[in-house]
């Protein structure tokens, strides 16, 4: 495994012989040290920026070679663009990673000293570019042998940058608020891990064990196996695993942060669906091996409680993930079967590709009935009709409760993980409404994602509730500045703001 990525902090005046990046603003403004390094460089910085016609915008950047008066082998200058948000912080992060990866670079010094910092701290600045660049340099090369070069020499398995050093005004204080930040980035990369791994690899039983970790950041784990989820009565779930030669598994990962004793718990659970054939209503071959990332909502959950525990939040949370494989076999389910769930209820099971909603109609009955919790959030990958509506740009949001709702949305747009409320209601409920059983699994054509929330939602008590349909954002993700593609760890830092912005100040 390559190491990962080492950021250090370090004053303003550090010497760099490596590469050094600098910033640079809109109209190629600098700040102090820039300016003092563009002196001693003769006005070199400024020459090279007017002859390559770099003005300092967003998402641009020139390099100066050998650059005379300054110790740095070579100098790259980033355009900052206006900004001033959060997420453009993060975003020149991965971007500065990037431009100094696709180099070759061992180690880097960025001078992060903006001509203006706009709305944050020196430190805020530092600590979220910091953030960005960490997220940027994840990759996921476990199963890639390493190429020899020509000499024999095993070629390093990082072909980027390895040690990365951040200067700034207040090295200490930025180095603090950079801890909460790798802590959420550890999270984030745990989730990337657990939606890369294929499905040989990671099935219910190996996922739940690799939970099991998750206590050495002082999470109280429980893995519940396939008697004692027979023993609660998880009709709905047992029925998807009992095709699959791998038994199912439900954790429950609790994190204790909170002050108060009367803290009421925050719960969030994911669906586990290790790998999504359809079943015996199989899904025809083609793009079929990105159903190993049907579990992407169970590793978000997974992500979520080891960064609420990493930065040892003050608040009480539990992760639940429904963990199974939907397989055809002798075994399997078959479509017209009617199941019986935990909360009573029977559903018909019209079609055997719709089986994350039966996972969740169990876990979500056992999370409310055994914690009452404050509210509930799921995240699955649940549709692929999510994804013609809203294609990968937002996850769908279902929800209950408007505060809830609004709660997400601005977390959303602080974090770049956005979502967009989808509607709820009696008509569309009613396409659910079975001649058979109390319910089908399927709607219809029209609506896939809504009438497959109506189906969850009739497993919600009077519980505040966010369903998060993140099939277009968990897996097959587009590559951005901060995520190299494919599994994103969506989620991690959206719900992790969720619980910093509203739940951990005072208790409401
Ligand atoms: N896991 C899939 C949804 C999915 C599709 C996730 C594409 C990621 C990318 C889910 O279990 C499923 O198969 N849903 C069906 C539901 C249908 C049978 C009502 C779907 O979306 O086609
Ligand atoms: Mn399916
Ligand atoms: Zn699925």
């Amino acid at each position: 495994m390559p190491e990962p990525l080492d950021i250090q902090f370090a004053p303003l005046s550090a010497a760099s012989a490596g590469t050094l990046v600098l910033l640079a603003g809109q109209e190629l403004a600098l700040g102090p040290t820039a300016r003092g390094l563009d002196e001693r460089m003769k006005g070199g910085l400024s020459k090279a920026a007017r002859a390559a016609d770099f003005t300092g915008k967003a998402k641009t950047s020139i390099e100066i070679l050998a650059p005379v008066g300054v110790d740095a082998q070579r100098v790259l200058v980033l355009g900052t663009g206006r900004s001033g948000k959060e997420l453009d912080r993060l975003l020149l992060g991965g971007y500065a990673l990037a431009q100094v990866s696709a180099r070759k670079c061992e180690a880097a010094s960025l001078v992060a000293e903006p001509a203006d910092l706009g709305e944050a701290s020196g430190e805020v600045f530092a600590a979220d570019l910091a953030l960005g660049a960490l997220l940027r340099s994840y990759a996921f090369k476990k199963y890639r042998t390493p190429r020899k070069s020509e000499d024999g020499a095993e070629e390093e398995s990082r072909d980027g940058l390895r040690r990365l050093t951040i200067q700034c005004a207040k090295p200490d204080a930025a180095a603090k608020a950079f801890a909460a930040r790798k802590a959420v980035a550890e999270g984030v990369f745990l989730a990337r891990d657990l939606v890369n791994e294929p499905a040989n690899i990671l099935g219910p039983v190996e996922f739940a064990e690799r939970m099991r970790d998750l206590s050495r950041a002082g999470v109280e784990v429980e893995v519940l196996d396939g008697d004692q989820l027979s023993a609660l009565k998880m009709g709905a779930l047992l029925g998807v695993a009992q095709g699959s030669a791998r038994p199912p598994r439900v954790v429950v990962m609790q994190w204790h942060g909170a002050k108060s004793k009367r803290a009421k718990t925050l719960c969030f659970v994911g669906k586990g669906v290790c790998f999504d054939t359809g079943g015996i209503s199989m899904k025809p071959a083609a793009g079929m091996e990105d159903m190993k990332g049907d579990m992407g909502g169970a590793a978000c959950v997974a992500g979520l409680i080891l960064a609420l525990a990493g930065r040892k939040a003050a608040v009480n949370a539990v992760g639940l993930i429904g963990l199974v494989e939907n397989m055809p076999s002798g075994t399997a389910q078959r479509p017209g079967d009617i199941v019986t769930s935990m909360s009573g209820q029977t559903i018909e099971v019209l079609n055997t590709d719709a089986e994350g909603r039966l996972v969740l109609a169990d876990v979500l009955w056992y999370a409310q009935e055994r914690f009452k919790p404050r509210f509930i959030v799921d995240l699955a990958t649940l549709t692929g009709a999510i994804i013609v509506a809203l294609g990968k740009e937002y996850a769908g949001l279902f929800c209950n409760d408007d505060r809830l709702a609004g709660e997400l949305s601005s977390a959303g747009e602080a974090t770049g993980e956005k979502v967009w409320r989808m509607p709820l209601g009696k008509a569309y409920d009613k396409l659910i409404d079975s001649k058979n059983a109390d319910m089908k699994n399927i709607g219809g054509r029209h609506g896939g994602a809504i009438t497959a929330a109506q189906f969850i939602q009739r497993f919600i008590k009077d519980t505040p509730w966010a369903h998060l349909d993140v099939a277009g954002t968990a897996m097959d993700s587009t590559k951005n500045e901060i995520s190299s593609g494919w599994a994103s760890g969506w989620g991690v830092r959206l719900l992790d703001r969720l619980v910093a912005d509203n739940y951990e100040k005072t208790e409401k």
